[in-house]
């Protein structure tokens, strides 16, 4: 049925029309790849709300910044008076505003510039495949640089330079996958030239201290507030030289407890990236689900996801590892075993391949594991280790990771293989801690195998009875077994793994578990670890000694956020600040003095900065004390 449209139907309709067309122009506009090529990594950043500030004139404002003895004092702005944002007064006053703090010379001018981010130009000879990796950090550089802007008019505004050109080059452009033996160093000057162009010269190894330099390069540039309406700036002179202390800095999150759509991954990256943390150890599976579609063993997503739809799917694992590689970030996949590991796995016995896990959701859980649901791979089932293989196939396969592989291990629970032993006549009378290692030994050849034959460089595990005297010695290879050590700080156990041989990567439970200090989330069951951690004890933290010898088997650190009680509704605010305290730790590793144990005021406003920053950039990173003490350096300690 046709009909004769009347004027105004018309007129609405070819509004609609022409509404349609330019949202799918804006569309079609930011989803233009920023490099060509890297189209894959995009990224939809739904925290990202910007507010743009009303501008102000000056008899609005009440407050300027006056660097004061190394300290921005806030004061109040006479009518005439020129007006200093805190911004511009915190950049120029003592401190550096960077984090984490550069390991090498710094040497910062006195004097800022007012620039407009259309300015930026990258001039780099660098071939491929660094090019394109350089291409896209330059993207992201640029863009963290426009999200600080909160006036859109703002380059209306005169610059003071001709052009910001940002001169990058790296020796080796080869290297775009990070290695623990991967060069992150980077060296920055910044200075004007002849032509009155503000020059950023980076030089790096590679790629990845490249991308560091440009961090540290857009952590020199501010918002300047309520100055002229708002500008950017930065400073007229820099130089930074910079090297990370230890080569694993680690972060782990958990989505098995918890799913969080794949976004919520990418916001961590993002903050790792800001802070320079360089593993993202994604601890996917655990005894409540398994949210992992894998191509080779599809039935642990099918029955062990929360909802068909609350899957990681492998084109999603493939986009995120490459996201991460390009943020300097590479992912480390962990499938728990044989403990944490029950819900994704009750397949085996209709598919003949009989029980595969053991336990699984029994109750009373409190018998057979330390939270519910219980679950246990069944260590007497010779399919498990096949089905093992195809996993271990995937993963390596999904993401391209194969000198660090974790194989979890931790927290096995040997009553409930003694109760399913008994039931199915099977002596029980063994140490069932041998079992366990049998079952680890027969994994690392399957993983071995999977691996086309050979061993990954460093098979991470966390630790456990089984990396303990006599167990560690007969079952992990001090060579190519690497120990996640989260027992108490207090405890002998990463000192003895070290003395045994091992490295280790540190996590302790009493300073890195940003999960903590939330209650108990059950009836039963003492609360497992009140309370909160602090962002000055995790910053704190400094679980090594000067002895060189002990600090080379120390890879690094891990903060970890188990899931039980978040998901994306507070994944940011559980993460950030803390995990950037962390980051600074195993980043700069700043001297701690032992016998006061206090942070100095120095620390305390950078980190006020870099909350903000990370703010600037879509996380919704937790405030650290009042506002006033933000516009009171040093007032608040
Ligand atoms: C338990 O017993 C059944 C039947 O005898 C057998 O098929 C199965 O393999 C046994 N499981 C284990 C783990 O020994
Ligand atoms: C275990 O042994 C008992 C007694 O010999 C027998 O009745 C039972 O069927 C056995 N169970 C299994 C699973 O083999
Ligand atoms: C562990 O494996 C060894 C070698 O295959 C075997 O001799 C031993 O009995 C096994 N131990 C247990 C407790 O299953
Ligand atoms: C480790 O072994 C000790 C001593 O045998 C035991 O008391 C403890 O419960 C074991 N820890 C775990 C987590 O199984």
């Amino acid at each position: 049925m046709t009909r004769m449209m009347s004027a105004s139907e018309l007129r609405r309709y070819l509004l609609a029309l022409f509404m349609l067309g330019g949202i799918l122009l804006c569309y079609l506009f930011w989803n233009q790849p920023s490099t060509p090529g890297m189209g894959a990594s995009s990224y939809t950043n739904n925290n990202a709300q910007k507010v743009y500030i009303p501008y102000l004139t000056k008899s609005d404002l009440r407050w300027s910044w006056e660097c004061e003895g190394q300290r921005c004092v806030r004061k109040e702005v006479g009518k005439d008076d020129r007006h200093t944002s805190l911004a511009t007064c915190s950049m120029l006053c003592g401190s550096t505003q960077l984090w984490p703090q550069p390991t090498g010379p710094v040497t910062l001018g006195s004097r800022s510039v007012v620039f407009n981010h259309q300015q930026f130009q990258l001039d780099t000879m660098v071939s491929e495949p660094a090019r394109s990796f350089i291409m896209y950090s330059f993207a992201a550089f640029n863009s963290n640089v426009v999200n600080l802007v909160q006036n859109v008019d703002y380059t209306k505004s005169k610059s003071d330079i001709r052009k910001f050109v940002v001169k990058i080059s790296v020796f080796d452009a080869k290297v775009v996958r990070l290695l623990l033996t991967t060069d992150e160093s980077y060296k920055l000057v910044v200075r004007p030239n002849e032509d009155n162009d503000l020059v950023a010269m980076i030089t790096a190894q590679n790629v990845f201290g490249a991308r560091h330099a440009l961090e540290s390069l857009s952590q020199l540039i501010w918002w300047a507030e309520f100055e002229n309406g708002g500008m950017l700036k930065t400073l007229r002179g820099a130089s930074v030289q910079d090297a990370p202390k230890f080569p694993y800095r680690g972060l782990m999150v958990d989505t098995a407890r918890n799913f969080m759509p794949v976004d919520n991954l990418k916001r961590v990256l993002v903050g790792m990236a800001a802070n320079k943390l360089n593993v993202f150890h994604w601890h996917v599976s655990d005894s409540q689900s398994f949210p992992l579609e894998l191509p080779n063993v599809p039935q642990l997503a099918k029955y062990g996801s929360y909802r068909p739809d609350l899957v990681y799917t492998v084109e999603q694992v493939k986009e995120l590892v490459e996201f991460a590689n390009l943020r300097g970030i590479r992912v480390v996949i962990e499938v728990d075993m044989p403990a944490h590991a029950g819900n994704g796995w009750t397949w085996g016995p209709s598919e003949g391949l009989g029980d595969l896990a053991v336990c699984v959701n029994l109750q009373p859980w409190s018998l057979y594991c330390g939270e519910p649901p219980c679950g246990q791979l069944n260590p007497d089932n010779p399919n498990v280790y096949d089905v093992l293989e195809k996993i271990f196939k995937d993963l390596l396969e999904m993401t391209g990771e194969s000198e660090i592989f974790h194989m979890g291990g931790d927290e096995v629970n040997l009553e409930c293989w003694a109760q399913y032993r008994n039931r199915n006549n099977t002596s029980s009378y063994v140490d069932l801690n041998e079992v366990w290692g049998n079952f680890t030994k027969e994994a690392l050849k399957r993983l071995e195998k999977a691996n086309g034959g050979k061993r990954p460089k460093h098979v991470v595990v966390w630790s456990s009875n089984l990396t303990k005297r006599p167990y560690s010695v007969k079952y992990f290879d001090k060579n190519s077994i690497v120990v996640q050590s989260w027992g108490g700080s207090e405890w002998t156990e990463t000192p003895e793994l070290v003395a045994g041989g091992y490295n280790v990567i540190i996590s302790h439970v009493d300073a890195w578990y940003l999960d903590c200090g939330y209650g108990r989330w059950r009836e039963h069951g003492e609360a497992a670890c009140d309370p909160y951690r602090t962002w000055q004890t995790v910053y704190r933290h400094q679980p090594w000694n000067s002895d060189v010898y002990y600090r080379k088997q120390v890879l690094g650190g891990e903060a970890c956020l188990w899931t039980e009680q978040v998901d994306e509704k507070s994944l940011d605010t559980r993460l950030w600040p803390r995990a950037a305290a962390f980051a600074e730790r195993v980043w700069s590793d700043p001297p701690v003095d032992r016998s006061s144990m206090s942070i100095n005021e120095d620390v305390y406003t950078r980190l006020s900065t870099h909350r903000d920053r990370l703010i600037s950039r879509g996380l919704a990173a937790e405030a650290l004390w009042p506002q006033w003490c933000s516009q009171n350096p040093g007032m608040c300690l």
